[in-house]
């Protein structure tokens, strides 16, 4: 496996990013194609600052299979790694069809390229197909799917359909599911960036419902690490987990970054909660650290750290990244939002 081409879809993103950058820094050498349709969320910036030799950026959609296919014809990955999705779940209560077209149709397409060409493909997924755990045991690579809103109902049917592929034709394909990521690069209509971001221009911070909603947060580079580790020595059909085991309520994220901020005058405001809001997701982690010897190497308080200076260091990043898609978005969806009663 020394030297591999990897395809990775969707490495303009915040995780397939450093996806690429954890790659290129395998002591065996690897040689990338990242293949990204440059959403709002895809960021030619995120991969600046990496070796042109040794990566290629083909601009292109997923869904288009045969567009695909002409990237893989000109670059002949040894395997695909799979990350290009619709990823935000509020995005998908408003437009949940570019969610269908991306997440299952284009991880067909994906699904479909690999196969003809005999090559492994990863897919990246995530602890939302299992759905809200509070009162239930964490999930296993077993557990029945159960998603709440449409970016997870998404997610589950693409995962749905490589488990699919395994059993009909055999393909070599192997999901791995992961907790909330956090750290450089996310785009910040997410949590973590939406709250450095607005408490730095002393804007107020919406927390949805009661702030109580539980998430358990692992650093982008360590599910980075994870991935890497189920394209080399994954079992072909086989479900792999990875979690921070940091779990902390929403409201106890965000003081903690206000700390780290040195913000004592920030406007925390309780807007209306996400419909549907799942309060836990939990995942079991057993068959990663036995199986791939995957651990998490980060610790919730230096990361963040880490993260929040990365923000203040990159304000070219910010001003790049916050285009006027996604400040109508931040607009439409923060500017007017009810208070929470
Ligand atoms: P992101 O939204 O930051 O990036 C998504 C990337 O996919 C962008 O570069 C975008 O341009 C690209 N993309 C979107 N639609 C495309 C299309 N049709 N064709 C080609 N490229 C397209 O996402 P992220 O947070 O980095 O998540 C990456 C993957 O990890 C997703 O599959 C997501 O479901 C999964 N995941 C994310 C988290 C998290 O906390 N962010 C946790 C678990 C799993
Ligand atoms: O669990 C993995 C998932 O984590 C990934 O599959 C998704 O792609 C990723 O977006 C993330 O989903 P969440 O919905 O958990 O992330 P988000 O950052 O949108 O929200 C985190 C929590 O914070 C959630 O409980 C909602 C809450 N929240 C979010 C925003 C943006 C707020 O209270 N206020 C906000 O402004």
């Amino acid at each position: 496996m020394s030297g591999m081409r990897i395809m990775v879809t969707g490495g303009a993103g915040f995780i397939g990013s450093a996806y690429v950058r954890h790659a290129l820094a395998d002591p065996e050498g690897a040689r990338i194609c990242v293949y990204d349709l440059l959403t709002y969320a895809g960021h030619r910036e995120n991969l600046t600052d990496l070796p042109a030799e040794r990566m290629d950026l083909v601009v292109g959609d997923v869904a288009d299979a045969q567009a695909l296919r002409a990237a893989c014809d000109t670059f002949a990955p040894d395997a695909i790694v799979h990350f290009a999705a619709e990823t935000h779940v509020d995005r998908s209560l408003s437009d949940p069809q570019v969610f269908v077209r991306t997440n299952v149709q284009g991880t067909q397409a994906v699904l479909d390229v690999a196969s003809e060409r005999g090559i492994r493909l990863v897919l990246v997924s995530t602890d939302e197909v299992y759905g809200d755990r509070a009162g239930r045991e964490a999930a296993t690579p077993g557990t029945a799917l159960d998603p709440s809103n449409v970016y997870a109902a998404t997610k589950a049917a693409g995962d749905m359909l490589a488990i699919v592929a395994h059993r009909q034709r055999g393909q070599d394909v192997v999901i791995t599911r992961c907790t909330n990521n956090y750290g450089p690069r996310q785009t910040p209509e997410k949590l973590i960036p939406l709250m450095i971001l607005r408490a730095a221009a002393d804007e107020e911070l919406p927390v949805y419902g009661d702030g109580q909603q539980q998430r358990d947060w692992l650093h982008a580079n360590d599910h980075a690490d994870g991935v890497h580790r189920a394209l080399r020595a994954g079992t072909a059909g086989r479900v792999y987990h990875f979690a921070g085991g940091m779990a902390r309520t929403n409201l106890s994220v965000i003081h903690a970054l206000l700390a780290e901020l040195g913000e004592t005058n920030a406007r925390i405001r309780h807007v209306a909660d996400r419909p549907a809001h799942d309060l836990l997701y939990a995942l079991d982690c057993t068959a990663s650290v036995a199986e791939l010897g995957w651990a998490p190497r980060t610790s919730f308080a230096s990361g963040l750290a880490e993260t929040v200076a990365w923000y203040r260091a990159n304000t070219a990043w910010c001003r790049a990244v916050a285009g006027p898609e996604l400040n109508a978005f931040l607009e439409a969806n923060y500017g007017g939002r009810a208070e929470h009663r």
